[in-house]
């Protein structure tokens, strides 16, 4: 049977009362399918709402992340949130290295590296994210691009923590606009992620999910998510509409 993570990142999103909200139509949909040990759901909403939503997930089976955190405990970092501070509120995830941060706030393969460590001493799953530009891709550079972000972003990960890592694939320009990747490229990139973890990791790899992201939606979830190599989605613009995230749910019950 194959099983599922499926992730909201609702991004820069969501005031408390609408975080509140949209958390209470999600716990609601979710107990009232049978996800079972078929599909885990997840949500990651900004951090000034993680306590508000935290509250509203209390005895339900939808589990908390966040979309970002510091590698350190504590210290003069204004505005950061460090991983201790997330786990204040049982996040279970973070979000690391998504593009939007490489992009807009300089993130590079090293700093998500220092992360992913700091999570995982945080007993904190990282979702790291990879991805390439539609300028890499369009070069023939993304395997490149790829087998970077994953050889820095894992340098020294511990191998008996392997089953708390989990990888986003979300290609750059699929994200916000409405065209994700194909089928094909879907199936030939989370193959070569596939490959090059295991080669990184070691046999165990083999049973890291690998998710993909980047306009997923109802329209698309049910392809996608049956592809080899693809064990869930990371969900940005459909997670915001309770009824869309949910339809993805259901095709992923379905598959
Ligand atoms: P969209 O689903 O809005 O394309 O966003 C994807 C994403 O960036 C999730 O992290």
């Amino acid at each position: 049977m194959k099983k599922f993570l499926i992730a909201g990142n609702w991004k820069m999103n969501t005031n408390v009362y609408e975080a509140v909200e949209l958390a209470k139509h999600i716990v609601h949909g979710v107990s009232t399918r049978n996800i079972a040990d078929k599909v885990q759901v997840l949500i990651c909403p900004p951090n000034t709402n993680l306590d508000a939503v935290h509250r509203e997930l209390k005895d339900s089976k939808t589990i908390l992340g966040a979309q970002n955190c510091h590698y350190e405990d504590k210290g003069a970092f204004t505005g950061e949130v460090s991983p201790n501070m997330l786990k204040q509120f049982d996040c279970e995830y973070v979000i690391i290295g998504h593009s939007e941060r490489r992009q807009y706030f300089n993130e590079t393969s090293e700093l998500t590296n220092k992360k992913v460590i700091a999570a995982l001493n945080h007993e904190i799953k990282p979702i790291l994210c990879i991805g390439e530009s539609l300028e890499q891709r369009q070069n023939g550079s993304t395997f490149n691009v790829l087998a970077e972000q994953l050889e820095v972003g894992l340098k020294n990960y511990p191998k008996d923590k392997i089953a708390n890592l989990v990888i986003a694939y979300e290609p750059v320009w699929a994200i916000g606009t409405g065209v994700s990747a194909t089928t094909e490229q879907v199936v030939e990139t989370h193959l070569f992620i596939r490959e090059k973890l295991c080669s990184i990791l070691g046999d165990n790899a083999k049973d890291i999910f690998i998710l993909y992201g980047g306009s997923l939606n109802p329209n698309n979830a049910q392809e996608i998510l049956s592809s080899n190599n693809v064990d869930g989605g990371l969900i940005g613009g459909a997670s915001l509409k309770h009824d869309q995230f949910l339809a993805i749910i259901d095709y992923a019950i379905s598959i």
